[in-house]
């Protein structure tokens, strides 16, 4: 990938957040001009401070039509993460998530044909399947979203659709099953499960386990979504608005990856039990055939490596504000 990327003009929407802030290091790495356009409502430039002399930083929102020119300015390809990312937040805000995501992609979409952008590459979510018991997924499962954000997650991949169709943009959907990593937020109400695993165990509190802990999730590092995304940004030959689920392609119950954890940290696993939530559905996992074939994506980092990347990266986070 180091070849087509060097020297190519490529913007990063949300490029300072968990996952934007990990692809803009991976595209900084292999010799991409990147500019990132982000308002900081949940990202930290701290995320790019590794990359800060090597980026175009465009603060603002992609509600805005001026960040949006100034951040375009000659890309080829962009990578449209910016989004309003809580689910549950979404039901209690439908309007504020509908603002960003769905308005938001589609007046991206709109600049990306006025700046001659060739690609773009949208972070989609597994968010879209809903409360569907398939498993594993496949991309041509219904789309069948249960909160706004979900629905507006479809709406960006039927957006790119049509784009593609009326104005030849060519598009990927990368729909992101539940990743993880170093900087991923842990503090919200909406923490990601692992995130709050992490805080909990190395702040000596019980993790919470919402229902019998049997519910199953396919946990992504972020290291293979940002290979998943890099791929796509530079797949020879575009076919229509292509659609791919990132994943590792396994099922992890809950109650083990806390236990992983526990075992990694040498705690002892005495975990909290709550009442299920309601809404949560009980299993989910990718089937990550269509972008192994198209895109020849191989997850490379196991499970277990990322979570001990991450449970260092959350110790030396905590070590480093103690001191
Ligand atoms: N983390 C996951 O497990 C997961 C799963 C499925 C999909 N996704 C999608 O991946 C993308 C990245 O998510 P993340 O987990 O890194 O979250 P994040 O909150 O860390 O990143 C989102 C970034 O977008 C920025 N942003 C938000 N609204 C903006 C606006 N109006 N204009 C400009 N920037 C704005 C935020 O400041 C932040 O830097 C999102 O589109 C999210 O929906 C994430």
């Amino acid at each position: 990938m180091k070849t087509s990327y060097q020297g190519m003009r490529v913007c990063v929407t949300g490029g300072a957040g968990f996952i934007g802030s990990h692809l803009v290091d991976a595209l900084v790495d292999v010799g991409a001009s990147v500019t990132v356009l982000d308002d900081l409502s949940t990202g930290s430039l701290s995320n790019l401070a590794g990359v800060q002399d090597r980026v175009r930083f465009v603060r603002g929102s992609i509600l805005d039509e001026e960040s949006r020119r100034r951040a375009l300015d000659e890309a080829a390809v962009v990578f449209h993460l910016a989004a309003y990312v809580s689910a549950p937040g979404s039901v209690k805000e439908p309007m504020a998530c509908h603002r960003v995501n769905t308005e938001g992609t589609l007046a991206m979409l709109e600049s990306c044909v006025a700046a001659g952008v060739r690609r773009v590459v949208f972070a989609s979510s597994a968010a879209v399947y809903g409360d569907s018991e398939v498993t594993p997924k496949r991309e041509s499962e219904p789309i069948l979203p249960c909160s706004v954000y979900a629905q507006s997650k479809a709406a960006g991949e039927h957006l790119l659709r049509v784009w593609n169709h009326v104005h030849g943009l060519e598009t990927f959907s990368l729909r992101f099953f539940n990743v993880f990593g170093p900087r991923q937020l842990a503090s919200s109400a909406y923490a990601a499960a692992i995130a709050a695993f992490a805080s909990a165990l190395l702040e000596g509190r019980p993790v919470t386990i919402f229902g019998d802990g049997g519910q199953t999730r396919d946990f992504v590092p972020v290291a293979n979504v940002v290979q998943c995304l890099m791929r796509a940004g530079v797949r020879r030959g575009a076919s229509g608005s292509e659609v791919f689920n990132v994943g590792m392609g396994r099922a992890q119950a809950i109650r083990d990856v806390a236990a992983i954890m526990a075992g990694i940290l040498g705690r002892r696993f005495d975990p909290v039990w709550a009442s299920p939530r309601p809404g949560d559905v009980r299993h989910s996992c990718a089937d990550v055939g269509a972008a192994r074939r198209s895109l020849g994506y191989e997850p490379q980092v196991s499970l277990e490596e990322g979570l001990r990347e991450t449970l260092a990266w959350y110790q030396s986070t905590r070590a480093a504000a103690a001191a």
